[in-house]
């Protein structure tokens, strides 16, 4: 396994570490900041299971999911999760939760850019796109702040809190992509903290 090293202007990700669960907790037992996604809020053990997960997912070969560590740039603390599963036809889905303490600063927008150069940067892929609840406003602006487009609704998409409930889906292609400023996915800045044979983003 060749670990994921990605920066962006304030933010990093890297690869998910048993050390993280507590962490993810905080995020992903939150009803607040789980209130719009496909899951009830986990518990401890449930949350344990994701940690273990995206540390196998990372070690499959061939890999097809990156589930990723969101911290500040030059910090080891997870504030969020991030995720990139690759679909045949070079696309890949993403989705991403950030600690509540942390929204409402463009970290949201700096996320999905940071998946965007891992997509299209890093794995030659064409499409990358996401789906969200109709009520999640927040990432609706987030994912067109990003430079997503919308494409429309899967209806009944997933089940949850008793009740099928439908996604708003969005896209982007590798050639609409424009990083944001600052997106320096060439950065070595996490190289020191990288086991031998970590990589950094090549830039675009
Ligand atoms: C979605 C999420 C990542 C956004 O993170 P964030 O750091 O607050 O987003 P940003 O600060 O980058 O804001 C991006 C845009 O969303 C808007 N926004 C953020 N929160 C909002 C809210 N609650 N309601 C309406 N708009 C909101 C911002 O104003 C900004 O829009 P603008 O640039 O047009 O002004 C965060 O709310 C979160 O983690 N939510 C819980 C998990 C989740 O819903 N994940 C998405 C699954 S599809």
């Amino acid at each position: 396994m060749t670990p994921v090293h990605l920066a962006g202007p304030r933010l990093a990700m890297r690869e998910v570490e048993p050390e993280d669960t507590d962490d993810l907790l905080a995020v992903y037992g939150d009803p607040e900041a789980t209130r719009h996604l496909s899951f009830e809020p986990r518990t401890r053990e449930q949350v344990q299971a994701i940690t273990d997960r995206s540390i196998a997912a990372a070690n499959a070969s061939p890999r097809t999911e990156y589930c990723l560590a969101i911290t500040r740039l030059g910090e080891h603390r997870l504030i969020g999760y991030a995720r990139l599963a690759t679909e045949p036809q070079e696309a890949a889905t993403i989705g991403f939760a950030l600690h509540q303490a942390e929204w409402g600063k463009g970290l949201g927008t700096e996320t999905v850019h940071l998946l965007c150069a891992l997509g299209f940067n890093v794995l030659g892929l064409h499409r990358i796109w996401a789906a969200r609840s109709p009520l999640n406003k927040a990432s609706a602006r987030t994912l067109l702040r990003a430079g997503m487009t919308e494409d429309g609704r899967i209806r009944d998409h997933v089940f949850v809190r008793g009740a099928w409930r439908d996604s708003i889906t969005y896209s982007i292609l590798e050639h609409e992509w424009a990083p944001i400023d600052g997106l320096d996915t060439t950065s070595a800045l996490d190289r020191s903290a990288a086991p031998p044979g970590g990589e950094t983003v090549p830039g675009r």
